[in-house]
């Protein structure tokens, strides 16, 4: 497979450096992705992910399989293809209570009296999709579903966009040995807060939300674009080998192989403890029964292992679930009440969302009222009228939500909705893109939409006006203190000893708050405006592309579609935002409070960026500089730089030796310039 690098004994310079960049790029995400830890700031890793794109674009016959740039490739797939496992994938006997656990301790130490001397893996029980992966070398070869256990799907390309999956796995100096052959098996799922980010995102965007994560996970995996599955925040963690090299060392315990499938690069829950014997085994579940809402995924219980696999192995089977391991199932979180009416929330960006007013009802140690309607098609496709009994869930420690409304206990008294007609805040009629599941308010005074636009312009990844919480804000609104963003910069200890419940301290503390969150750098600023689309990470892209708010306000549509992951919806709503007099009045309101910051680019150079907007491709070898020193310099005058010529491309810069891009740029019609002529566009800013 890796052939065309190590064949060839004459390593030259640039396949050497693609080695070192995969190295380092595989490097990196597995600190980010699977350790959480950034060893590069984002900026830096596209860099050299870019680099590394140049490299393989000039030689296609250097790319392979554990490359960075394979996370999406090709295109959609007809069907999948079975695979068979190489040996079953067993499923889990289950208790509903700890008196069910020691009932199965005691089975099992009549079947083998080793079973005393045993101890216990304790590991969360995922709520998501078994998913099982071959890695053969040490690279990634084979991704498949479970099936029926004896017989998955191959969704390899779909398994590849996982970030945390790794591509290749590391083997350290004093680590355990990676087998030729390795298949190992984990859980794929959608954590709870990614779910509720991207749901809040549809929702903003005025498109249909989805109803749950496993659902979610479970639609990604599946499907046959691979682009499609890449932009669901698919995570997984690995708890199993499945099979192995026989020649290999095998780890001795349960315990063990959650060390070394750590060791080689996978992700495996830190929420998995070793207990030393039953007693220790029992009192951890105790204690971790009541834990179940501070996980950041839906878990349906616990699985509690014997630790030593040649007892855990010679205790056999019962159908397909094996002996030595046991699941102890959280109570379900499902239950039904009546839905006593249907209300409607008002967005930050004005689409209204309906939700459900509940008679009362405990569900999992929380006691709920409201629960998520999620958007009026689904109500209509569910047919779920006032009065009805419904079935609602709840998981994690999100908003619960309605399933449906269980038909059979209708009693002909329940009354179907129709959708409001005015906005449930202002009482402006609602508007609707036909094709579109969404309706909005497009008021642009509503006070509800104020509300929610200043929370998320004080909240952390926005402004992080800390103190600032929806009841100050809720306060300020109805006040009357607060018309727009820019009011809160107007705000004075006075302003808010006319609330309820400020002291010196808390007002002082809140205005000083206030006063700190003046000097948030751009992308924060971006972020914090609330344009439709565009949320922390594109706030971060627009600030490093366009240095300032003037530049971004300036943009074109093509000049916005030239950014990576900004298409011409995003791009339009950007310009709108922009456009529209009321936000032109609050950025020069802003202005006038001294906000108005600068990137860090654009200040270091103390001047306009001259190539903010342009996409620049490298080709050859240039005279004075290397291909990362132009990178630098085109960057730092607010180009973006990519690896092959298209369209969008607006000069291609050729060096000695150009090859098939200088073609391309010539064909289509792409300018081409010499060093000398980029050092000549940006001045003196070289
Ligand atoms: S062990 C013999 N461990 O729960 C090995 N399963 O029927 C049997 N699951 O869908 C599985 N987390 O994929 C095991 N830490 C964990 C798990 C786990 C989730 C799933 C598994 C299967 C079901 C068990």
């Amino acid at each position: 497979m890796q052939s065309a690098l190590f064949a060839d004994d004459n390593h030259n310079p640039e396949q050497v450096r693609l080695q070192v960049l995969k190295q380092q790029l595989n490097e990196y995400a597995f600190h980010y992705y699977v350790n959480n830890t950034s060893l590069v700031s984002d900026a830096e890793y596209d860099r050299l992910m870019q680099e590394l794109e140049g490299i393989e674009a000039a030689h296609p016959e250097w790319v392979t399989p554990d490359s960075p740039s394979q996370r999406v490739a090709g295109i959609p797939s007809e069907g999948f293809t079975k695979v068979t496992h190489p040996a079953p994938i067993l499923s889990l006997a289950s208790v509903t209570d700890i008196a069910g656990v020691q009932a199965w301790y005691e089975r099992i130490l009549k079947l083998d009296e080793r079973v005393a001397q045993t101890s216990f893996t304790i590991e969360p029980k995922i709520d998501g999709l078994t998913i099982v992966l071959t890695y053969t070398n040490g690279i990634l070869t084979l991704g498949a579903t479970r099936g029926n256990g004896e017989v998955g799907e191959d969704i390899t390309p779909n398994i590849r966009t996982i970030r945390s999956v790794p591509l290749q796995l590391r083997q350290g100096p004093d680590g355990p040995l990676i087998p030729a052959n390795l298949v190992v098996r984990g859980e794929a799922f959608i954590s709870l807060p990614d779910f509720e980010r991207l749901n809040l995102r549809l929702q903003e965007a005025g498109e249909r939300t989805y109803l749950n994560p496993r659902n979610t996970a479970s639609g990604a995996l599946r499907q046959l674009d691979p682009a499609l599955t890449a932009s669901r925040p698919l995570t997984w963690f690995c708890y199993s080998i499945v099979a192995m090299s026989d020649d290999a060392p095998r780890p001795r315990t349960q315990w063990q192989t959650l060390e070394w499938l750590r060791a080689w690069g996978f992700p495996v829950s830190d929420y998995s403890a070793l207990a030393h014997d039953i007693h220790e085994a029992l009192s951890l579940c105790e204690q971790r029964l009541p834990e179940r809402d501070a996980l950041q995924f839906e878990a349906d219980g616990i699985v509690i292992k014997i630790n030593e696999i040649d007892i855990a192995d010679s205790l056999g089977f019962v159908g397909k679930d094996p002996r030595g391991a046991l699941a102890l199932k959280y109570p379900a979180r499902e239950v039904t009440t009546i839905l006593d009416a249907i209300r409607a929330n008002v967005g930050r960006t004005g689409v209204i969302t309906p939700y459900a007013e509940l008679a009362a009802v405990e569900l999992g140690g929380v006691v709920v009222r409201h629960a998520t309607l999620h958007n009026f098609d689904f109500i209509a496709e569910k047919d779920i009228r006032e009065g009805d009994r419904v079935l609602i869930k709840r998981a994690g420690d999100v908003i619960p939500y309605v399933i449906g409304p269980v038909v059979e206990a209708r009693t002909g008294k329940e009354i179907p909705y129709d959708i409001p007609t005015d906005c449930p805040s202002c009482g402006a009629a609602l508007e609707h893109v036909e094709g579109e599941v969404a309706w909005f308010c497009v008021n642009t005074n509503c006070p509800a939409q104020l509300v929610r636009h200043l929370e998320h312009f004080v909240s952390l990844n926005a402004m992080n006006i800390v103190g600032m919480g929806i009841k100050i804000v809720e306060q300020l609104v109805e006040a009357g203190l607060v018309k727009d963003l820019a009011d809160l910069y107007r705000i004075d200890k006075a302003c808010l000893f006319a609330l309820e419940g400020f002291g010196d301290k808390k007002a002082e503390n809140l205005v000083m708050a206030i006063e700190t969150s003046k000097s948030q750098p751009l992308n924060r600023l971006i972020n914090a405006l609330g344009i439709r689309g565009v949320g922390e990470v594109m706030a971060g892209d627009l600030a490093r592309h366009f240095g300032s708010l003037a530049a971004l306000s300036a943009a074109s549509l093509e000049s916005l579609q030239t950014i990576e992951g900004v298409g011409p919806n995003i791009a339009q709503s950007i310009v709108d935002w922009f456009e529209r007099e009321e936000n032109q009045a609050l950025l020069e309101k802003l202005k006038k409070y001294g906000i108005d910051p600068r990137n860090e680019l654009q200040t270091t150079t103390g001047r306009e960026q001259p190539l903010a907007g342009m996409v620049f491709v490298i080709t050859g070898t240039l005279p004075n500089y290397s291909r990362t020193e132009m990178t630098e310099l085109l960057e730092r005058n607010g180009a973006k730089v990519t690896g092959s010529v298209s369209s969008k491309t607006t000069y291609l810069v050729a060096g000695d030796a150009a090859g098939s891009k200088l073609d391309k740029a010539r064909s289509l019609g792409v300018p081409v310039l010499e060093e000398a002529d980029v050092v000549a566009l940006v001045g003196g800013n070289s």
